[in-house]
């Protein structure tokens, strides 16, 4: 059906995303994570096959289904997705990095369930690896696409990512808005990319990630030409 209806421009591309949150834990019953549903990464992966592409998805911990006929691989910690991410990106012509990653990990988690004491808790915190500028400062670095999830100067930190991390594109969402983006049905996206910008309006997230394919198939196909 997605045949007769898409265009199939991603035909023989394989595209690898990231989705969801990943789980630090701190001990055997206790883990931080943050809101990323995953359905906007799981959305994207939808997209991508629709256009033709062979997908791999590597997921965090979600409440979502694995689509049908897209080869899914689960994971929880930030740690996981990096080595996942890893093994099957050396073949990979696109990369999507759309997991809401955790920034740090405890840096010692402990093998027993950590007591209530008199004393306050204080834990310490060491930086987990950033999957996508990994990916993207790799020898042979597929075309990368990133997210910029941010509650103020969206336009100055998404460009700051997109060329640090040595990214191609860069989609910006506006967290700071409860109505769209984490844990919510729509969203909203600002794309840049080196030579240019572009608004996607409010939409249902599948609709969004349709948009999104599209414009990331045709910057990779001017990239590479
Ligand atoms: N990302 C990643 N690995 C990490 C952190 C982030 O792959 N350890 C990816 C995300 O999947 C996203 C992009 O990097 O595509 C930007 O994530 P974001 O959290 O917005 O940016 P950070 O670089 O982590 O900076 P900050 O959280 O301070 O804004
Ligand atoms: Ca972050």
């Amino acid at each position: 059906l997605a045949q007769q209806i898409f265009e199939q421009v991603l035909a023989g591309k394989r595209i690898t995303i990231t989705a969801g949150p990943t789980r630090e834990e701190i001990d055997p019953v206790r883990y931080l994570s943050n809101h990323s549903s995953g359905k906007m990464g799981y959305a994207l992966a939808i997209a991508a096959q629709e256009l033709g592409a062979t997908v791999t998805l590597i997921s965090g911990p979600v409440n979502l289904l694995p689509p049908a006929k897209i080869k899914t691989i689960s994971v929880s910690s930030a740690q996981q997705m990096h080595d996942a991410v890893m093994q099957t990106t050396h073949d990979c012509d696109i990369f999507i990095g759309c997991a809401a990653v955790a920034d740090y990990r405890v840096q010692q988690k402990t093998n027993q369930k950590i007591k209530k004491s008199d004393s306050e808790l204080t834990l310490t915190f060491i930086k987990n690896p950033d999957i996508l500028s990994d990916v993207a400062h790799l020898a042979n670095a597929p075309f990368t696409l990133g997210f910029a999830a941010e509650t103020q100067n969206l336009r100055e930190y998404a460009l700051g990512k997109l060329q640090r991390k040595k990214l191609n594109m860069i989609a910006a969402n506006d967290v700071s808005d409860s109505t769209i983006g984490f844990n919510s049905e729509q969203n909203a996206l600002s794309v840049f990319w080196s030579k240019g910008e572009k608004k996607l309006d409010v939409a249902d997230k599948q609709l969004l990630a349709r948009q999104l394919m599209r414009l990331v198939a045709q910057r990779y196909t001017e990239d590479t030409n």
